[in-house]
């Protein structure tokens, strides 16, 4: 399977913000008392946890090992499973996700599990990088990847779709889209950009020897500040999200 490295404390360091962002779209589910629920790329289960608490006997699924464990000692249910190979038959009422279907390659696969996974009248709601989602860092780690030797475009981990290219995508698999926006939504780094790109730049720098790690980050850092530091050092990442909601007739 695919599987996925991340640091559970890095990313409640750096990235705490994303759960936290998250919560509107967990509003978007609706009641979920008595509900099963399986959250897709769950992470280290902070929204997991919120489902729970709200009633739903949740479900968590993330390719991180090292996440899974974090969920788990939050006390949600949580297991290592690849997002583009779901392994439910009509199990789930809602399959809710956030900030994780962007990290997984194949949408076809990912969407057609989601699919089965839910019972009939089942709904997905979810929020995801959309098109044009941090679109200075990507050109930023394509040439500093080319800079170091690497093949950006190679290692572009992240899938980006438009409203269109994921409505139409949806439909023909079979769901009914009943919301699809895309949502330019500045977003402040507490840690800066250095944070950000440890905790989300893995893909590219683990490809150089440890000692040109940091040099590439560096690199990457300073080209984005004339565009995304302000005076005072402050740091906005330009997140743009795609947020819908599907049903299975
Ligand atoms: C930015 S985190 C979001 C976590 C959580 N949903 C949240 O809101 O905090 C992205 C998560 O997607 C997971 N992920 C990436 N690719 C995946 C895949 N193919 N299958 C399942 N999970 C995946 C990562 O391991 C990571 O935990």
């Amino acid at each position: 399977m695919t599987s996925q490295t991340w640091n559970a404390a890095s990313y409640q360091e750096n990235a705490g913000f994303v759960p936290i962002l998250g919560g509107p779209v967990l509003e978007l589910l609706g009641e979920v008392a008595g509900q099963d629920v399986l959250d897709l790329g769950c992470g280290d289960g902070v929204l997991t946890e919120r489902l729970q608490a709200a009633g739903a006997r949740v479900m968590g699924v993330d390719a991180s090992a090292e996440m899974v464990a974090a969920a788990r000692k939050r006390g949600v249910p949580a297991e290592q499973m690849d997002g583009q190979d779901l392994r439910f038959d009509a199990r789930f009422d809602a399959v809710f996700s956030n900030a994780a279907l962007h990290w997984m390659r194949d949408q076809d696969a990912v969407l057609q599990g989601v699919f089965r996974a839910l019972r009939p009248g089942g709904r997905l709601v979810c929020e995801m990088g959309g098109q044009g989602n941090v679109a200075a860092e990507v050109v930023a780690l394509h040439q500093a990847a080319a800079e170091f030797g690497l093949d950006g475009a190679a290692l572009h981990p992240w899938r980006f779709p438009s409203p269109q290219e994921q409505g139409d995508r949806l439909a023909a698999i079979g769901f009914t889209v009943q919301r699809m926006e895309l949502i330019p939504r500045p977003t402040p780094l507490p840690t800066g950009m250095y944070g950000w790109l440890i905790t989300f730049a893995g893909p590219y720098t683990r490809h150089l020897p440890v000692e040109r790690q940091e040099p590439f980050l560096r690199r990457v850092e300073a080209m984005l500040a004339p565009a995304l530091r302000d005076q005072q050092g402050n740091w906005t990442a330009d997140y743009v999200r795609l947020r819908f909601v599907a049903e299975r007739p």
